[in-house]
């Protein structure tokens, strides 16, 4: 790791964060890591059980909105680097619900920027490697693209759901905050993500616990929509290789090499599932229900991923087929996890949701 000493964390009790900081605490003794989260129904501290006694872990509940917290917090452990994950994540909450997203993606993420500015000289991104202000956003801000074709660096925003309008406005926060001020701002846009920890809100846990459980699986539209599918994990170690190598102002796009058709998706884990469950042949694949399509559903994501890969040398490990099996035993092995994070409200979002499928 480079000259920081002290990272702040935000959202590191979320799906990606957790992965992040269990990958990162026990590899770097000498870093203190300070986990900001608010705990929403899409955080939870279990998710940080195994480092939780670590000496140089530290978690903070409180909201990276409230400013006065966030002053005090640079302060009392003059954090040298920020690794943003803290936002609203799920397009369809968004649909429902917009001025959270705006509060938490947009608002927190000029709160975070604000208070980095007020802590680090005004020539932090001139300092060498010591200072480090890690955006991270998805490739939801790009939209749609055809059946040809894939995002890069270069691709002009075009956010279509009131999800990806919040992170696309705090992407260009994040970067008028490195032209105007000088802030070591780095960014990355990553794809879909899945893996361990993820809340059964998001299409790869929710095929698993519904397949699990034999309740009805939904899947939007007629499935056809293409996602680029990036293990957690390989996301974590490209958010590394940019926390400790990345030069400031820059923009790097994370992508898994992994396209796939949500019905394709849906259906290997159905598979996988009735494998290791010992089921009969196409028992989940019965469960699968198509429901109405979201409103604005973005067609296909694909990413090139070539700046990564030449200038910080990264590239995915996992294979959708590895990654999957992977992630489908991680779930089965943790069945209590599921059960704690799939609270009533979670069940009553879902309730309303497909109560027409
Ligand atoms: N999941 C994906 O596929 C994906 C892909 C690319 C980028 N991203 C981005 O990565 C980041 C993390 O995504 P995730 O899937 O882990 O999300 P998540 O919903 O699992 O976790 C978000 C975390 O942020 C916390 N949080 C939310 N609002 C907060 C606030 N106001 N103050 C403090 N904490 C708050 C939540 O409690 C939760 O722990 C997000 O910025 C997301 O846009 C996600």
């Amino acid at each position: 790791m480079q000259t920081e000493t002290s990272v702040l964390v935000t959202g590191g009790a979320g799906f990606i964060g957790a992965n992040f900081l269990l990958r990162m605490v026990p590899k770097h003794p000498d870093t203190r890591f300070v986990c900001l989260d608010r705990l929403t129904y899409a955080g939870n501290a279990m998710n940080l059980r195994a480092i939780e006694d670590a000496a140089n872990f530290h978690f903070v509940q409180g909201d990276i909105c409230d400013t006065a917290l966030l002053g005090g917090l640079f302060e009392e452990h003059g954090f040298t680097s920020v690794v943003h994950f803290a936002a609203e994540s799920h397009v369809d909450r968004s649909i429902e619900a917009p001025l959270a997203f705006a509060r938490s993606n947009v608002e927190g993420t000029v709160a975070l920027l604000e208070a980095a500015r007020q802590a680090w000289p005004e020539d932090a991104a001139g300092a060498g490697d010591r200072y480090r202000f890690v955006h991270i956003s998805t490739d939801e801000v790009f939209g749609s693209l055809g059946d040809s074709g894939q995002f890069d660096e270069a691709t002009p925003y075009d956010p279509r759901s009131p999800y990806s309008a919040s992170k696309a406005a705090a992407d260009h926060f994040a970067r008028a905050y490195f032209h105007t001020y000088g802030l070591p701002v780095v960014l990355t846009n990553g794809s879909n993500n899945y893996g361990p920890f993820q809340f059964p809100e998001k299409l790869v846990p929710l095929v698993i616990s519904n397949a699990l459980d034999g309740r009805a699986i939904p899947v939007y539209g007629t499935g056809e929509n293409v996602r680029d599918w990036l293990y957690v994990k390989d996301h974590c170690a490209a958010l590394e290789a940019v926390l400790r190598r990345a030069p400031p102002g820059e923009t790097y796009l994370v992508g898994g090499d992994s396209e796939a058709r949500n019905i394709d998706l849906v259906e290997r884990l159905c598979d996988l599932v009735d494998a290791v469950e010992d089921r009969p042949e196409g028992y989940s694949r019965d469960l699968i229900t198509f429901v109405e399509d979201r409103p604005g559903h973005d067609h296909r994501y694909a990413i090139d991923f070539s700046k990564l890969e030449a200038e910080l040398d990264w590239q995915p490990e996992h294979d959708l087929t590895d990654g999957l099996r992977a992630t489908v035993d991680w779930y089965l092995r943790h069945p209590d996890w599921l059960e704690a994070v799939r609270d009533d409200s979670y069940r009553d979002y879902y309730a309303r949701q497909y109560s027409e499928a």
